[in-house]
């Protein structure tokens, strides 16, 4: 594996006795797309403004593209911070010229640069408006051009979502999976679980400044186990004994037009358990399923498995 963009050994950051980041281990491989997940609060931006250098830790080390600092590396970085925001006169096409030739890139190129870029993700038309005429959502997305206009290798984009419309999440998540098809690294927050599941390969999930988890997607849901749900006529209680069964539950049937006599029940099954072997004792059993549900857990039962309330009642106090 080749070296990582991104490493953090045991980094810390507090504020008087407050401590906001609690000695995270983390390592980004080079080309991943690496969500960062966490409640608010749970300390995911100090951690990219640490990484950027925009603030020290207190304790720990962190490696970028192989520096000790992020602004020994500046042009090579793209950043999204948190608190949006743009000049407000400037025209579009321009702001995102003026970013990329900050980060070195020259004027006649960053001009181009940009057009391409308004082009390919929707924002032709704008391209001569002044930003202050812009929504916010189409703001946040010129800011968001702005910040990888200059073909960075590693992009940091602190809540890059949050505010757009499913259209424009959307083209953003294109936008990603296009940074991801050109080698580049991405790291980006976000709450909504479900961009996170579609783009990344990894995720970093922290709460109350420590990490709880870093891995993949599927390591994630194989944290908790899988729910099935079985409808048939009989008592199907003795599927406990199955291996990889942990637990059978017959819900309470609601007034919803099912044939009288259909029982509902609720299972809980290891993550690694074969679907095949419920349906074979349901089959050698004679039990006629009408219904069978297996699901796999989704990143928002495990991120609520994590660090819900009970997680943090029993983990976190
Ligand atoms: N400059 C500061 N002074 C004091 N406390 C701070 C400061 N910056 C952050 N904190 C505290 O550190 C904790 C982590 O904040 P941070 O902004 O990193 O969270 P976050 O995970 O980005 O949350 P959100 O999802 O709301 O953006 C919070 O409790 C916050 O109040
Ligand atoms: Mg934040």
């Amino acid at each position: 594996m080749s070296d990582p963009v991104l490493s953090l050994t045991n980094v810390s950051k507090r504020y008087g006795d407050f401590t906001a980041v609690n000695a995270i281990n983390l390592s980004i491989p080079r080309g991943s797309v690496y969500g960062f997940l966490g409640p608010n609060g749970a300390g995911k931006t100090t951690t990219i403004r640490m990484i950027l250098d925009i603030i020290r830790p207190d304790e720990g080390e962190i490696q970028v593209l192989g520096a000790s600092s992020a602004m020994h590396v500046r042009e090579r970085i793209g950043y999204l911070p948190e608190e949006k925001g743009l000049y407000k006169k400037m025209k579009v096409w321009a702001i995102i010229a003026y970013f990329a030739t900050l980060k070195g890139m020259h004027r006649r190129e960053a001009k181009t640069r940009a057009y391409e870029l308004l082009e390919k993700y929707g924002l032709k038309d704008f391209a001569n408006s002044s930003v202050e005429s812009l929504s916010k959502g189409m703001g946040q997305k010129v800011q968001v051009l702005s910040s990888i206009a200059h073909n960075p290798e590693l992009v940091i984009l602190d809540e890059p979502f949050s505010g757009l419309d499913p259209v424009n999440q959307e083209v953003l998540e294109q936008l990603i999976r296009d940074l991801k098809e050109n080698g580049q690294t991405v790291i980006f927050s976000t709450h909504i679980m479900q961009h996170a599941e579609r783009l990344c390969e990894r995720l970093l999930l922290i709460t109350q400044g420590r990490k709880v988890f870093d891995g993949t997607v599927d390591e994630a849901r194989a944290i908790i186990p899988r729910r099935v749900i079985l409808e048939c006529t009989n008592d199907i209680s003795t599927l406990a004994q199955i291996e990889g069964v942990l637990s059978v539950q017959e819900l309470p049937i609601g007034n919803d037009g099912r044939l009288h006599g259909t029982r509902q029940w609720e299972l809980y099954v290891k993550e690694q358990t074969d679907p095949q072997q419920i349906l074979q004792y349901c089959f050698q059993n004679r039990i006629n399923l009408s219904r069978f549900d297996f699901t796999q857990a989704s990143l928002h039962d495990v991120f609520m498995h994590l660090v819900g309330p009970e997680a943090r009642e029993h983990n976190f106090r």
